[in-house]
């Protein structure tokens, strides 16, 4: 018999020699209480959370948590069906106009989460012989759905309109052909140049979909995101988002201004073959989500609070993966994985918690601590940061 899981075996091995350095295990940590958006009980110890994707501090919001409560109460626990059959509640519909008034658009729908937003969007519009334009960085679920539908993937350099261009020049001028693209990158934070890369799509006759899972809620005057703040949201035909990052629970959307999106419900697998999300999830999403088209106080102190960091983490002499900060995520580069191990050990003994980031999931190779801020930090925690950062980096020997 053939293992099936050999193929794991070198995986295996790199674990197995990590954590023979003493290290703690990076992704094995558990949050035993957790006390507000911030803060966190981990290994018996507070610590500030910095690296959760609750951009907008929504999970405690008390008007999400009581409409999550009233849902349980009224609706139940789950649905126990697929959208298409038992599965769409007045939750649902009223979770999809939120969500078409938060963009502007006129269809929106639903997911059990956004890695089947991407799956099922990308795969049921672009099939074989049809073309998937697309940044090399981009996400895992945007890969999966080009595979599952089976499209030739031609990707480009990151965030280059050159090659961009080039590659769209290259295709067949009849072909189907869709540019993904997504705002926020989220392994080193960086923006994309949408405005110029939507200009060269549309020159080629392109659809575009833009993923704005790190960006929704915080990014834009009415927080739509980079489409928005570079002006360019009307000439998206996609837009993909998440609930499990700003809006703070789990699920995922399109939103869209085709005329024929709706029968997307009928033809799209990852929407038609699952259970569709529990009442309480749907009425904590519309709820954060109606929260958030009133939330430019919340996005101008987040603003704050990442150029704070940014500036002060460079101060002390860390690498950065952005020269300036572009959303809220700020990416500090490591020497090696085995030494941002440690850092991360070190921190989390400080009582901070970030996400070590590691290849595949990081471009060329990069071992990264992801700091991602909160809308609900206070200044004085960013201070607080700074300060374990500082005594973590010279304890590990990163900065001098
Ligand atoms: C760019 C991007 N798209 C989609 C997703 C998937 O979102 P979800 O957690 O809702 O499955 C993520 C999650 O990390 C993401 O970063």
């Amino acid at each position: 018999m053939t293992d099936l899981f050999s193929k794991f075996d070198p995986l295996i091995q790199q674990r197995e020699d990590l954590l023979a350095t003493g290290v703690t295990d990076p992704y094995n940590l558990v949050m035993e209480k957790v006390v507000s958006p911030t803060v966190a009980i981990c290994n018996g110890r507070e610590t500030i959370l910095l690296g959760t994707y609750n951009y907008m501090g929504m999970t405690f919001d008390e008007d999400v948590i009581a409409a999550g409560k009233d849902a349980l109460d009224k609706f139940g626990s789950g649905t126990t069906g697929s959208r298409v059959l038992n599965g769409t509640y007045q939750g649902h519909k009223e979770c999809e106009e939120a969500l078409k008034e938060f963009y502007a658009m006129d269809h929106a729908m639903v997911f059990s989460t956004g890695y089947q937003a991407n799956l099922g969007i990308i795969s049921t519009i672009a099939g074989k012989g049809d073309y998937v334009i697309l940044d090399i960085d981009s996400h895992a679920s945007i890969y999966d759905g080009c595979a599952m539908g089976n499209a030739e993937i031609v990707a480009f350099r990151h965030n280059d309109v050159e090659a961009l261009e080039k590659r769209l020049k290259r295709l067949p001028p009849e072909a189907g052909k869709l540019v993904v693209l997504e705002g926020v990158y989220s392994m080193l934070g960086d923006i994309a140049p949408l405005k110029e890369m939507i200009r060269v799509s549309k020159e080629a006759g392109a659809m575009i979909l833009v993923d704005e899972a790190h960006s929704m809620g915080f990014i834009g005057e009415h927080g739509r995101g980079v489409a928005e703040a570079q002006g360019v949201l009307d000439d998206v035909d996609f837009v993909i988002g998440t609930f499990s990052k700003s809006v703070g629970t789990v699920g995922g959307f399109c939103v869209s201004n085709h005329p024929k999106f709706e029968i997307l419900r009928l033809v799209c697998r990852p929407y038609v073959f699952t259970a569709s999300l529990p009442p309480s999830v749907v009425a904590t999403a519309a709820t954060s989500i109606r929260k958030l088209m009133h939330g430019s106080n919340k996005r101008a102190h987040l603003w704050e609070n990442s150029k704070l960091l940014h500036k002060g983490l460079r101060d002390l002499g860390f690498t950065l993966g952005t020269e300036e900060p572009q959303s809220a995520i700020i990416a500090v580069i490591m020497p090696d994985l085995e030494q941002g191990a440690m850092m991360w050990e070190a921190l989390l003994e400080e009582g901070l918690y970030v996400n070590l980031a590691r290849p595949p999931a990081t471009p060329a190779g990069m071992t990264l601590l992801r700091c991602s801020l909160c809308a609900e930090h206070s200044s004085e925690q960013v201070g607080e940061i700074l300060g374990r950062f500082e005594r973590a980096g010279k304890r590990v020997g990163i900065i001098g």
